[in-house]
């Protein structure tokens, strides 16, 4: 059985228009005008047991939106979805004992209360055995070494406190899903690798799937093997990492310094008859990319012959450039679509790979994104709360 099954899934909201000046409230009062954005486009993919697969694209671009759905919060407007083998937003009571939910820009933990009283309220919810959940409790705490924090009021804690606390609470009754919504946002370095390593640990110890959303790209170098794209709704790209990078990305880059000026022209004629492309920042600097069929130090080693080098370093393209660059020629872009295409093409030829890549074609963009932000937080806040059975917090109160 998979774990994630979504097919042709689909999410419109409707977003009511407020007209401009006291004439288009009074507008308002009598006839309300409605606008609909579409979130999410008829997308489909299905997750394996085990995996921890990333879920990336440019803000707005619907990832919030399709774990809302995946995780009962939000019903769909169309297409079909299962979650190990529920209909979240049908079944959703016995539906939210197999999944875990974070939101890194929303608590899920009682703000006023200690720490471990909100875990043990959440036991109640999920009926988890008090043998079970204090087994659990112990492993989780020392894992993300939460000794101290337990007896503190959440709103007493740090961002990179709560959030392993956060993570605690939704792991507590061992779900075999987790979904992670940016669950490393605003943290520092150190956090976010505990924080990774922890969920590496879960998944290899008890086979967890995860889906994660983030914006932080090393998040998915360090924990997913397969990555999602989405764009405006569509998914641009499905499939491994590896294929992203090695299809997508440059290859590694040579960035030299000059003791002379060089123009570009001249460049060119050094590596005359070779597949690498040249980048120059002045006359003075200039990147070189090198494919990752050749030789780095070949390459090098002919310009070095005939160029005055002063300095010289060589970088691995990363996903973070790679990922900047789809995103930047977006869904617009032909060309973006052609290479991703290409590099799906060689993910499904290759059989080395058992998954392959697949690319979909996005629509173009849309532009009624005007909503009410606020009202939707709240409604999300409350709807959350509903599900995980955690409550609002009650932010701005004043500290003893
Ligand atoms: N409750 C809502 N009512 C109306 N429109 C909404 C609602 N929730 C989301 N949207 C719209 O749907 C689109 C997708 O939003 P979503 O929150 O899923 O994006 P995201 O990919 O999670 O972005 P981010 O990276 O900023 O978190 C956006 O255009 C957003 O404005
Ligand atoms: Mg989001």
């Amino acid at each position: 059985m998979n774990a994630i099954e979504v097919e042709k899934l689909r999410k419109t909201f409707r977003v009511q228009q407020n007209r401009e000046g006291l004439k288009g409230a009074f507008k308002d009062l009598f006839k309300r005008e409605y606008n609909e954005v579409m979130a999410v486009k008829d997308i489909s993919f299905t997750i394996p047991q085990g995996e921890i697969c990333g879920y990336i694209g440019e803000n707005g671009a619907g990832k919030s939106t399709t774990i809302k759905m995946l995780t009962g919060i939000l019903v769909p407007t169309a297409g079909s979805l299962k979650v190990q083998g529920y209909v979240p937003h049908q079944e959703r009571e016995a539906f939210v004992k197999h999944i875990g939910v974070v939101f890194g820009q929303r608590s899920q933990l009682w703000w006023d209360i200690g720490v471990i009283e909100s875990f043990r309220l959440l036991r109640k919810v999920y009926r988890v055995p008090e043998q079970d959940f204090n087994r659990r409790l112990n492993e989780l705490v020392e894992r993300l070494s939460l000794q101290e924090l337990l007896n503190r009021p959440v709103r007493k804690l740090s961002l990179g406190q709560r959030m392993r606390c956060e993570l605690v609470a939704a792991l507590l009754h061992q779900p075999e899903v987790v979904f992670l919504d940016e669950p490393t946002i605003g943290l520092d370095i150190v956090v976010k690798t505990e924080i990774r390593e922890f969920l590496l640990h879960m998944n290899r110890e008890y086979g967890t799937t995860i889906l994660l959303t983030t914006h932080d790209l090393q998040d998915i170098e360090a924990l997913c093997s397969r990555v999602i794209m989405l764009d405006d709704g569509n998914i641009i790209y499905d499939g491994g990492l590896d294929t992203l990078k090695s299809t997508w990305g440059k290859g590694r880059e040579v960035r030299l310094q000059f003791a002379k000026p060089m123009e570009l022209h001249a460049l060119h004629q050094l590596t005359a008859g070779l597949p690498v492309t040249w980048e120059a920042a002045s006359r003075m600097e200039a990147s070189v990319y090198v494919p990752n069929e050749l030789n780095v130090s070949d390459v090098i080693g002919l310009i070095v012959g005939q160029a005055a080098i002063s300095d010289l370093s060589i970088h691995e393209t990363n996903t973070d450039d790679i990922v900047r660059e789809i995103y930047k020629t977006g869904s617009a872009s032909a060309p973006a679509i052609e290479m991703l295409q290409k590099s799906a093409e060689v993910e499904q030829n290759s059989s080395a790979h058992s998954r392959g890549g697949q690319l979909h074609e996005s629509a173009p963009a849309q532009n009624e994104k005007h909503i009410q932000e606020k009202r939707q937080a709240e409604e999300d806040a409350r709807e959350l709360a509903a599900v995980s059975g955690g409550r609002e917090k009650s932010e701005g109160k004043s500290d003893e």
